[in-house]
């Protein structure tokens, strides 16, 4: 997607990625337990030239908007939003995140990007409804969901193997409100 976008909280600002991202700080949160744990893809083995190739890979894209977090007042870069993939027929967009740098955990930044991006998805690129799965285990990321006001579409029961263990899939979706 071509339009540069941005969108502020007190805290943090949300901007369309660039590359110079990538690098090894980067990397390192995907080799960092607190933050792989529930992530759906292998990351353990993960390399720079490995994430370059998926950054690219959503930049490029017409059907993804890939978001950096940053912190306001440092512009030190702490996660990441997928906007993506995206139905533009049915105007529907999935949802994924990271707080890569887990010093930022349990701050509550986890829950103003959410509200961020949404915002983002609803009020910029005037999609209709948002829906993600996540991992049921991992109760904070439900829980930042649901403060946002998403509500549970389904669990798909022992859907995905992760560290050795089947998992539940939790599907959570949220509707934009100005179309209810
Ligand atoms: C999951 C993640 C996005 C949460 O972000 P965060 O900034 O740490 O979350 P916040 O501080 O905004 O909020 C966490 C909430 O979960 C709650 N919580 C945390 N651990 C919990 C647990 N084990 N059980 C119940 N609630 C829990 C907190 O109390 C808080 O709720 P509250 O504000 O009502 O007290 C972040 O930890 C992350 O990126 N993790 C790694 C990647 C990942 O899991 N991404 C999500 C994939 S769907």
């Amino acid at each position: 997607m071509d339009t540069p976008l941005e969108a502020c909280s007190e805290r943090l600002t949300l901007r369309s990625f660039d590359y110079a991202l990538v690098n090894e700080q980067y990397l390192s949160w995907l080799h960092d337990e607190r933050v792989n744990r529930y992530l759906l893809k292998p990351n353990k083995d993960t390399t720079l030239d490995d994430v370059l190739a998926y950054v690219r890979g959503l930049v490029e894209s017409p059907d993804n908007v890939f978001l950096a977090i940053l912190d306001r007042a440092t512009d030190e870069h702490i996660g990441n939003v997928r906007l993506g993939p995206m139905d533009h027929e049915s105007r529907v967009c999935q949802y994924s995140m990271m707080i890569g740098n887990a010093d930022y955990h349990g701050r509550g930044v986890g829950t103003e990007t959410v509200a961020l991006a949404a915002d983002i998805c609803f009020r910029t690129l005037g999609f209709r409804k948002l829906f993600l799965d996540v991992v049921e285990e991992n109760k904070a990321a439900v829980r930042i969901y649901e403060k946002n006001g998403f509500q549970t579409e389904g669990v798909l029961r022992a859907h995905k193997l992760l560290n050795g263990r089947l998992h539940d899939l939790r599907i959570m979706s949220l509707f934009n409100p100005a179309e209810r």
